[in-house]
C-alpha cells in the first residue's frame, strides 16, 4: 500500500482566509480537515497588517486541525496580490555524461537556464514552468528524462512576484508559526484545482474570481502560457449595489446573493425583492431588475478585462476549451453567459473535483485555490521525497531555510491546549 503523507494549504483570500489538511495516497487527496474565518489585514490579495492576518491564519489553521485531529507546522500558501509579471523564456543545455541520456541533473540545469531573464529589483521569481522540451531540435516533448540526444532545451513560464508582497505572504504564516513549504500563484493553483488535462491540451482560460481579484490562468497545448491578475472582483459588484441601493455592504452582499443578476431583460419585469435601505426604519420593496441595472455595466467591465488578457495570447480560435469560471464570484448570475459575449468562447462555471474525505463541502468554486494548493504540494511531495531535500524547499523571508523549534513547539502546544479546553475557544 502507497504510504500516506499529509498535505496542508493556506489560502489567503481578500474575503476568507482558509485552511486544509488532507491526506495524499499518491493518487487521491483525502480531505481531513477545513477551517475558514473571514480575513483582517489583507487587500486585494495583498497583506496590508501582518498581526492581524496572522491572527486569521493562525484561527483558520486551528479550526482545520480540530476537524483533522492533527496538528500541522507547514502549508503549501498561495499568493496573488502585489505586482505579478509573467514572460515566456527559453534555456539550451548541452546533455552531460557519456551516454547523452537526459537526466534529472540536464532538466535542473535548463530550468536554471531558462532563469537567465531580467528580472526587475523589485520582484523575484517564483515559478519556472516547463512548456516544452526540445531535444536535438525535436520540440514538444512533455518528460524529457531518459530521451537520447546532446542538446537539451526548455520553454518556461516565468512568474515573477513582488519581493515585499512575497516577503509579507510568508511573515504572515511565519507569525502564526507555521514554516511555509511552497508559495504557489492563486491562479495556477485554482486551475489545477478545475481543469482538466485534456481541456488544458485543447486550449482553456481560467478566470478565478475572487472578491478583490480576478486571477487568471491560459493554457494552450496542454502548458501554461500566460497568467495575469485583475484587481476587480466580487466585491466590486457588492461596492456598486451598496451605492444604488444606498445600503451597508453586508445588506449589499445578501441581496446580491440572493436575487443579484447581470442580465436586466432576464428578470421578470414585476418581481419584486425586499430590503431595507440606510436609515429607513422598514423595509421597502425594490424592481428585481434595478439590481441587474447596477451589476450588469461592473460584470461587462470584468468580462472585457478577461477578454483583453485572452487578446494579448491570440484570436479566441485557439482556445475550444472555452473560459472556465471559478471563485466565489463565479456564482454571480448571468455572468458566464456575460463573458460568453464579450470573449465569443463557451463558458461554463467549475468546482473542484476528485476531493473526497470531507471534500464535499469544498466541491464549490470558492474552494477552487485551496483544492489547487493541495494538489500543488502533493506535487512537492512527489519531486522531494527524499526529507532533506523537501526541507531545503522550506520558504522564508531571507532564502535560508528557517526550523523555529520554539515557535512549533508554541503551536503544539496551543492545539493541545484548544483540544483539552474547547471551552475556550467558544463565542
Ligand atoms: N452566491 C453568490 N453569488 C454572487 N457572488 C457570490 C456568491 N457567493 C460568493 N460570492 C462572491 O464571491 C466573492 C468571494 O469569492 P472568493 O471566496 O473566491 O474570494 P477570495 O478568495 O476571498 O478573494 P480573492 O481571491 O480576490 O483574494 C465575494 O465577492 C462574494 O460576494
Ligand atoms: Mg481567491
Amino acid at each position: 500500500m502507497s504510504r500516506l503523507n499529509t498535505v496542508c494549504a493556506l489560502d489567503l483570500g481578500t474575503t476568507k482566509v482558509c485552511c486544509a489538511i488532507a491526506e495524499y495516497d499518491g493518487e487521491d487527496l483525502h480531505i481531513l480537515g477545513l477551517g475558514e474565518v473571514p480575513t483582517r489585514g489583507i487587500r486585494k490579495g495583498a497583506v496590508v497588517d501582518i498581526d492581524l492576518a496572522a491572527e486569521a491564519v493562525a484561527e483558520a489553521v486551528d479550526a482545520a486541525e480540530q476537524v483533522a485531529g492533527i496538528p500541522i507546522d507547514a502549508v503549501v500558501v498561495g499568493f496573488s496580490g502585489g505586482r505579478i509579471t509573467s514572460a515566456n523564456s527559453r534555456g539550451v543545455v548541452a546533455v552531460a555524461g557519456a551516454r547523452r541520456e537526459v537526466r534529472d541533473a540536464d532538466v535542473d540545469r535548463v530550468l536554471e537556464a531558462a532563469r537567465a531573464i531580467s528580472v526587475p529589483s523589485d520582484q523575484r521569481i517564483v515559478h519556472v514552468l516547463p512548456q516544452q522540451f526540445t531535444v536535438d531540435g525535436q520540440e514538444g516533448v512533455k518528460d524529457a528524462i531518459g530521451m537520447s540526444g546532446s542538446r537539451l532545451e526548455v520553454d518556461a513560464h516565468i512568474i515573477m512576484g513582488s519581493n515585499t508582497a512575497l516577503n509579507n505572504v510568508i511573515k504572515v504564516a511565519h507569525a502564526a508559526g507555521l514554516e511555509v513549504e511552497d508559495v504557489a500563484l492563486q491562479g495556477i493553483a485554482s486551475a489545477e484545482a478545475v481543469i482538466q488535462e485534456e481541456e488544458m491540451e485543447r486550449g482553456v482560460v481560467v478566470a478565478d474570481i475572487g472578491g478583490g481579484t480576478t486571477d487568471i490562468a491560459i493554457y494552450r497545448k496542454g502548458s501554461l502560457i500566460a497568467t495575469s491578475v485583475i484587481p476587480v472582483g466580487g466585491n466590486h459588484v457588492t461596492g456598486d449595489l451598496a451605492v444604488g441601493l444606498r445600503c451597508d455592504l453586508d445588506a449589499a452582499e445578501e441581496v446580491k446573493r440572493r436575487a443579484g443578476h447581470c442580465l436586466q431583460l432576464t428578470v421578470p419585469a414585476d418581481v419584486m425583492i425586499t430590503m431595507t435601505p440606510m436609515g429607513y426604519d422598514a423595509s421597502v420593496q425594490v424592481p428585481a431588475r434595478y439590481l441587474a441595472e447596477i451589476i450588469g455595466p461592473r460584470a461587462r467591465e470584468m468580462a472585457m478585462l478577461i477578454q483583453q488578457a485572452i487578446t494579448k495570447t491570440g484570436p479566441a480560435s485557439l482556445y475550444a476549451g472555452g473560459v472556465v469560471l471559478t471563485g466565489g464570484g463565479a456564482l454571480l448570475r448571468g455572468f458566464p453567459e456575460v463573458v460568453q459575449q464579450e470573449t465569443d468562447l463557451p463558458c461554463r462555471v467549475a468546482a473542484p473535483f476528485d476531493v473526497d474525505g470531507i471534500g464535499h463541502e469544498m466541491r464549490d468554486p470558492q474552494y477552487a485555490t485551496l483544492v489547487g494548493l493541495l494538489r500543488w504540494g502533493t506535487r512537492s511531495i512527489r519531486v522531494a521525497h527524499v526529507k532533506g531535500k523537501k526541507q531545503q524547499r522550506a520558504f522564508n523571508v531571507t532564502g535560508t531555510t528557517r526550523h523555529n523549534q520554539t515557535q512549533v513547539s508554541e503551536r503544539l502546544n496551543r492545539w493541545f491546549r484548544d483540544l483539552f479546553t474547547p471551552s475556550s475557544k467558544g463565542n
